[in-house]
């Protein structure tokens, strides 16, 4: 497949992670094993970035409403998580990627931010993919909570700049590429603010199936469009 130019290539990658439990459900699967098999498209899809120097992805991994689902599916994702991160830190190592976290961490099961502090600690010095997982996150939550850290240092006024440094990451820039899998037309709570100006990639591919070749098509797709930001280009 040809790869698109380098000059062309989106700096933020952003992924709605889509479609686990209908590909589980249409192989007669509990749903638990299509997040599980999503774990090999979040390698996949890590490993390709790293190697076609993408500066960022930011993988939607668990959303403020995602609690809603039976525990059993709640603690199973938490545990895949976990494994996650124990088995993708030699990848992360080797393709010198360095792990971050936004969301509200606080909440999170303690041995997973137990985990989360350890991955970001040990991936800390490597200067290629910045790698963030979205986790009990939602994009209203992070508008909320940066406006209340406002209001608590006293802020008599508010602008893009001083709302945007008092996001999760402030280091994160606005996603230039949204992928979402499996189909559905929607931003679903993700990166509210920083979407402004995306350009949207959505596949029918549920997330499991996605793999390098299907990161290429959304590249090529990104590359064939004109961005005007509300200009005249
Ligand atoms: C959406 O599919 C996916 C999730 C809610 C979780 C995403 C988790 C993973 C890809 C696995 C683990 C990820 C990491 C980073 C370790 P869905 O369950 O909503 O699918 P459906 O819409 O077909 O039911």
């Amino acid at each position: 497949m040809p790869q698109p130019a380098n000059a062309k290539l989106p700096r933020h990658i952003a992924v709605i992670m889509d479609g686990n439990g209908r590909w589980a459900k249409g192989r007669g699967l509990p749903r638990i094993e299509g997040h599980r098999a999503g774990i090999e498209s979040v390698r996949a899809v890590v490993t390709a970035c790293a190697e076609r120097g993408i500066g960022y992805l930011t993988l939607f991994a668990f959303s403020t409403e995602n609690w809603k689902r039976p525990k059993e599916e709640v603690d199973a994702l938490m545990g895949l998580l976990n494994l996650y991160m124990e088995q993708e830190l030699p990848t992360m190592m080797a393709h010198n990627v360095s792990f971050h976290a936004i969301g509200r961490l606080g909440d999170l099961h303690p041995a997973v931010q137990a985990k989360l502090k350890q991955t970001i600690a040990e991936t800390a010095n490597n200067t290629g993919l910045y790698l963030t997982l979205a986790l009990n996150y939602s994009g209203r939550t992070e508008i909320l909570d940066a406006m209340q850290r406002l209001l608590d240092e006293g802020a008599g006024a508010v602008d893009e700049a001083a709302l945007q440094a008092r996001f999760y990451d402030p280091s994160l820039p606005d996603p230039d590429l949204l992928i979402r899998t499996s189909g559905e037309m929607r931003v679903s709570n993700f990166f509210l603010w920083q979407l402004a100006y995306a350009e949207l990639h959505i596949t029918p591919v549920h997330w499991p199936d996605f793999r390098a070749g299907h990161l290429n098509a959304a590249l090529e797709d990104y590359a064939g469009r004109e961005r005007r930001f509300g200009g005249l280009g």
